[in-house]
């Protein structure tokens, strides 16, 4: 990958954390992280910075995307070759109870970054989208071209800013995006390990009161749950336990890199799934993390969540054929060992 100049807006975040540190591994990179730390944190800069060593190739940057006039200023200090933009609201819980956090973080600061992405000659883009899009998919494993109905504010926030990309991209051929639409992101910083005795992560997961099912299942195998809860156990799969596509995030940020590559290299904008294209049961996912933890922690059934469709898996075949990325750790097992082995050290 040739030296070019890289804005990673939520870098201090989970996902965008485990992007830069492959930016740093993989590439000769320059490195801008903007972060208002409001759920990233200071110390996975700090570990970021000690995997970047002396010579170091990142500045970060404390700033709130909604600050116009200071992101503005940053624009005319720096020349970015390409934007990666993690930044935003996750909760979809939250965002139906304050839906304008959503519409105004998510939306409307992605609409201002792609304006000065614009007016100040950025080539690429990529932003991280969510299976959120699909709401509940008539077909499963959906593709990119299933119908987006989202059934939540966070999923339209998401598929709103989609939308101002796109036609931004339209309008400018100068500047390429790619949108690439997460499903269940999970597990932490592989750390070079080659089986799964060696996983000893210099980041993770660490977000606040986490909704994330192997993230809970690995915060109630140390105990730091009382329990944990099976949301429906009456859906129409075979152990009556909803199905979902868990990835690692480590494979995730390995798609990043590749997106990249592919507009580097004259792809096109398009828009990608990024999931293993198979799921796992709610149930399977808690009985591999009772195995890889040795603890019988407690579950308890509860009624079924408004929204949570029965299955939701990717296709994944276009990501595949047209820039070419390869899972490595497509292993439940692995993926939540690392997740636990992250929660021991926070
Ligand atoms: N975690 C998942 O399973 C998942 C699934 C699908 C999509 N995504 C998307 O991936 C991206 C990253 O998610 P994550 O799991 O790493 O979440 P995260 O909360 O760990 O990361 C988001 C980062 O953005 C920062 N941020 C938020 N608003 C900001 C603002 N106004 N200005 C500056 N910084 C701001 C936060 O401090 C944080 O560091 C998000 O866009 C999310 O919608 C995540």
């Amino acid at each position: 990958m040739k030296k070019s100049s890289i804005l990673v807006t939520g870098g201090a975040g989970y996902i965008g954390s485990h992007v830069v540190k492959q930016l740093l591994e993989k590439s000769e990179a320059e490195i801008t992280i903007i972060d208002n730390l409001s759920t990233g944190t200071a110390g996975r800069i700090e570990a970021l910075k000690s995997i970047a060593g002396e010579a170091s190739r990142i500045e970060f940057i404390e700033a709130d995307l909604a600050d116009f006039s200071m992101i503005e200023g940053i624009f005319k200090a720096k020349s970015f070759d390409s934007i990666l933009h993690f930044a935003a609201s996750i909760v979809v819980p939250e965002s139906v109870e304050n839906p304008l956090k959503y519409y105004m973080n998510n939306t409307v600061n992605t609409t201002n970054l792609v304006r000065l992405a614009n007016e100040y000659g950025v080539k690429n883009m990529i932003f991280s989208s969510t299976a959120a899009v699909y709401g509940e998919p008539k077909e499963v494993p959906v593709n990119e071209s299933a119908q987006t109905e989202p059934i939540n504010p966070y999923g339209m926030s998401k598929l709103m800013s989609e939308r101002v990309i796109k036609d931004t991209a339209s309008a400018n051929d100068k500047f390429k995006f790619v949108v690439l639409r997460y499903f269940n992101v999970a597990g932490a910083d592989m750390n070079g390990a080659t089986s799964i005795e060696e996983i000893d992560p210099r980041i993770g997961q660490s977000f606040p009161n986490a909704t994330h099912l192997i993230k809970i299942a690995a915060e109630t195998a140390l105990g730091k749950r009382e329990r944990m809860y099976i949301f429906g156990e009456d859906y129409e799969t075979e152990d009556g336990s909803c199905i979902r596509d868990y990835i690692h995030v480590d494979d995730l940020a390995d798609a990043h890199l590749a997106a990249l590559e592919y507009l580097e290299s004259g792809g096109n904008s398009d828009i990608f799934n990024v999931g293993y294209g198979h799921g796992y049961s709610v149930k399977e996912v808690i009985s591999v993390m009772k195995e890889v933890s040795g603890v019988d922690f407690e579950v308890e059934i509860a009624p079924r969540r408004a929204g949570d469709p029965a299955v939701l898996v990717s296709d994944n075949r276009k990501i595949k054929e047209s820039i070419g990325w390869k899972p490595r750790y497509d292993d439940l097992a692995l993926i939540c060992k690392s997740a636990l082995e992250w929660e021991r050290k926070i």
